[in-house]
């Protein structure tokens, strides 16, 4: 994987990872403020604590990579939901796709143009009841399969599989309404990433690519998208102060950009 540049050019066939830290300070939360339209920060408001500043940073941080993509200023950008929740953009961005995961103080933010794509990121930490959710959402195989293996190893391919399978399911926009077990993903640490059957067909699992990206340590991530194999740009994790100093270059300390 190649790293981008903070000011990389739109993608072509490339697919962009782009890791975030979360968290900020009181004066970040308040220029990330000043970056979103009022619905946004209103459904911001409507939460309370860590939840409510990572709600408003993730935006912001989307809203501040959208705008260097195309262009547009980070306010003015408009989303499209889809039935099931996808957001899409809601402007003519010759084909810009994208989509956001986050978990235990880390996005994810993913961009490709001309095919839809999703990205999963977990924070690798105990499950209570791992074989039962296993046992529920997974496919026998993919439940068999963690069943062989315990103690950490054991917790990492619950991962993996989770990762994989939310993946797919935000790529193909239906996100849980389509049934976990209605396709099978490859979870050991020795096999090839990849789908294995959707609905019992391989062929379809075949016009499929999926990635496990190693984006920060402690993290499971996955991305999926219905093409070929695609080259991946993935960043190393920016802080959302880093971020911020590309639109607002006066952010005192912005340049730093080590997890704080
Ligand atoms: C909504 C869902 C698509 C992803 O949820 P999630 O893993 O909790 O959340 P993530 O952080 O990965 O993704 C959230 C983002 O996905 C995007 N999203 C929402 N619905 C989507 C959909 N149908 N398709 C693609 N992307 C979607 C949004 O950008 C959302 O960002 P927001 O929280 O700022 O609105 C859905 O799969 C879900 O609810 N999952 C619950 C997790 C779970 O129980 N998994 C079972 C594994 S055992």
């Amino acid at each position: 994987m190649n790293k981008p540049h903070l000011h990389a050019p739109p993608c072509d066939r490339f697919i962009h990872l782009w890791p975030v830290w979360l968290d900020t300070t009181t004066s970040g939360i308040q220029q990330c403020r000043t970056l979103l339209p009022p619905a946004e920060l209103l459904d911001g408001d409507r939460r309370t604590g860590q939840v409510a500043r990572d709600f408003l940073t993730a935006r912001a941080a989307l809203r501040i990579l959208i705008a260097r993509y195309t262009g547009i200023q980070p306010q003015s950008i408009r989303y499209r939901i889809g039935s099931h929740g996808k957001p899409r953009l809601d402007h003519d961005t010759a084909n810009l796709s994208f989509n956001v995961s986050h978990s235990g103080g880390l996005a994810v933010f993913a961009f490709a143009r001309g095919c839809e794509l999703g990205v999963d990121i977990e924070k690798i930490r105990p499950i209570e009841d791992l074989d039962n959710i296993a046992r529920r959402f997974f496919c026998t195989r993919e439940f068999e399969s963690i069943r062989r293996t315990s103690g950490q190893e054991r917790v990492d391919s619950f991962f993996r599989c989770w990762t994989r399978k939310e993946a797919f399911i935000k790529a193909d926009g239906r996100g849980l309404s389509f049934p976990l077990n209605g396709f099978a993903v490859t979870i050991g640490s020795d096999e090839p990433v990849r789908l294995m059957h959707v609905d019992g067909d391989p062929e379809e699992a075949s016009a499929w690519t999926m990635h496990s990206p190693p984006l920060a340590a402690g993290y499971a991530s996955a991305l999926a998208y219905r093409d070929q194999p695609r080259p991946i740009e993935a960043l190393p994790p920016q802080t959302v102060k880093n971020l911020l100093f590309a639109v607002c270059p006066d952010s005192a300390g912005a340049r730093n950009h080590t997890h704080e």
